[in-house]
C-alpha cells in the first residue's frame, strides 16, 4: 500500500505523515528532506541553484540516501547524516530553486519511486499523487492558510533555537508556495483523485482522525 501527500509547506504533512507511518506499520518518506539535501550540497559548493548545467554536474558526484529513524526520515549526503542541517531556513529557498530543474527532478523521481515499490510506504511531497505514485491507494492533498502554516514554521524553528523573524517566514512561505507552484516541471498540485482537507482550524489529532476514517472505510 502506498499513501501520497502533498500540499504547500507547512500545512501538517510531514506531521500526519509520521503518525499514519506508525499506525499502519509502514516506511515514511520525506520527499522533501531529498530535494533539501541536494540544496544543501549546493550551498556547501557555491553552486547556484537555479544553474542547471553546474547542478546536473553537481549531481555525477552527490550520493543522497534516505533511512527512517525515531524523527522521521534521515538523509545523509556523501555519507554525512545531514538531517538537522537541511531543516536550517537558508535551505528551504535553495531547495525550492533546486527542485524546478528538470534534470533534478528525474532524478529525484526515479529514486522515490524506487523506495515505494519496494516496500509499504507514506510519501509527502509536492508531486505524489500527480507523478511519483500516481496510482497510490490513497491520495491526500493537504492545505492551511499561510498565516497558520508561518505561524507553526515559526514555532518550530524557535523550538530548534534559531533566530526569527514570523514576518519574514511568512514572506518566505508565499514565495516558495508561488515558486514551487508555478514551475514549468511537476509543479505543486492537487492530483484530481486526491482528497482535499484544508487544516487550519484542525489540531492534529483532528486530521489524523480524519485520514485514519478515510482508510478504514476504503480497506
Ligand atoms: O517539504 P519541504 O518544504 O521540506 O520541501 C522543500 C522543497 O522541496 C519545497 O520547496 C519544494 C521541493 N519539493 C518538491 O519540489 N517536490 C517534492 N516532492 C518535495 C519537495
Amino acid at each position: 500500500m502506498n499513501i501520497a501527500i502533498d500540499g504547500p509547506s507547512g500545512a501538517g504533512k510531514s506531521t500526519i505523515a509520521k503518525i499514519l507511518a506508525k499506525n499502519l506499520g509502514i516506511t515514511y518518506l520525506d520527499t522533501g528532506a531529498m530535494y533539501r539535501a541536494l540544496g544543501l550540497k549546493a550551498y556547501l559548493c557555491g553552486v547556484s541553484p537555479c544553474d542547471e548545467d553546474a547542478v546536473k554536474q553537481l549531481l555525477t558526484s552527490t550520493v543522497i540516501d534516505v533511512g527512517a529513524g525515531e524523527n522521521g526520515t534521515v538523509v545523509f549526503l556523501d555519507g554525512k547524516d545531514v538531517s538537522l542541517d537541511i531543516r536550517k531556513n537558508n535551505i528551504s529557498k535553495m531547495a525550492s530553486d533546486i527542485s524546478a530543474l528538470q534534470s533534478v527532478r528525474i532524478y529525484m523521481v526515479a529514486l522515490q519511486q524506487k523506495i515505494a515499490a519496494s516496500k509499504d510506504s507514506v510519501l509527502d511531497g509536492r508531486d505524489i499523487g500527480t507523478v511519483v505514485l500516481p496510482d497510490a491507494e490513497f491520495k491526500f492533498f493537504l492545505t492551511a492558510s499561510a498565516e497558520v502554516r508561518a505561524h507553526r514554521r515559526y514555532l518550530e524553528l524557535l523550538s530548534r533555537g534559531e533566530n526569527c523573524n514570523e514576518a519574514d517566514i511568512l514572506r518566505d512561505i508565499i514565495s516558495r508556495d508561488y515558486n514551487d507552484s508555478h514551475r514549468k516541471f511537476s509543479p505543486l498540485k492537487k492530483a484530481d483523485d486526491a482528497i482535499e482537507i484544508d487544516t487550519t482550524d484542525l489540531d492534529i489529532d483532528g486530521v489524523e482522525n480524519k485520514i485514519m476514517n478515510i482508510i478504514k472505510e476504503k480497506k
